[in-house]
C-alpha cells in the first residue's frame, strides 16, 4: 500500500523544492513562511531544514499541526499537504535536509513531517479552459520571460 506522498507528489517536490509552511501561533495567529529545503523521506514523511525559522519551530513545539503548499508556477498546479511536524536534531537527518542547497549554512534542526493528507491544487486555468498542461506551462514560461526582459505584456 502506498502512502500519501505518491510518485507524482515526490516528483513535484524534488523539482520545485520551494514550499510555504503554515503553522499556528499560541494565540491562534497564522504563520506562513517559505522553505527551500523540503525533502521527501518516504511515501509518508517529509522534512525541511531549520536555518532561520524561529517562529515556525516555536509554533510546532506547541502545536505540531502544519500545512505545506508546493506549487509549480509554470504548470499552475501543485499540492496542499497536511501533517504533523516534529523538531529533531538527529545529525543524519540534518545532513539530509541540508543536501543540495548550494551552500553549507548551519542547519540548527530538522522538521520531520508525518504526512496525514495530500490534496492536489489546480489553477482556475484548468477549471475554465481545456488547455493541456504543456500549453499552460509554455504560456507561463513566456509570460515570466516577457516580464524579465522588460518587454511587458504576455498572457495573463
Ligand atoms: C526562497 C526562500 C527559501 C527559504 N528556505 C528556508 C529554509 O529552507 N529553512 C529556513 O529555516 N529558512 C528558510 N528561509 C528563510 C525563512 O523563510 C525566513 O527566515 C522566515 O522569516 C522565517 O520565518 P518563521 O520563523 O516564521 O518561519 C527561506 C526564505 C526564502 C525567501
Amino acid at each position: 500500500m502506498t502512502g500519501p506522498v505518491t510518485a507524482e507528489v515526490r516528483t513535484l517536490i524534488e523539482y520545485q523544492r520551494l514550499c510555504y509552511v503554515a503553522t499556528t501561533g499560541p494565540d491562534g495567529e497564522p504563520n506562513l513562511s517559505p522553505k527551500g529545503s523540503l525533502k521527501v523521506l518516504s511515501d509518508h514523511e517529509l522534512a525541511f531544514a531549520d536555518m532561520a525559522s524561529p517562529n515556525t519551530v516555536a509554533n510546532l513545539r506547541a502545536d505540531p499541526r502544519l500545512e505545506i503548499n508546493v506549487v509549480d508556477p509554470f504548470l499552475r498546479r501543485g499540492y496542499r499537504i497536511k501533517g504533523v511536524g516534529t523538531v529533531v536534531d538527529d545529525p543524519g537527518l540534518l545532513a539530509v535536509v541540508g543536501e543540495g542547497l548550494g551552500h553549507d549554512y548551519p542547519v540548527r534542526a530538522a522538521v520531520r513531517i508525518a504526512v496525514t493528507e495530500v490534496r492536489p491544487v489546480d489553477s482556475p486555468v484548468y477549471l475554465f479552459t481545456s488547455a493541456p498542461a504543456e500549453e499552460v506551462h509554455a504560456m507561463w514560461q513566456d509570460n515570466y520571460g516577457y516580464h524579465r526582459d522588460g518587454a511587458g505584456g504576455g498572457p495573463s
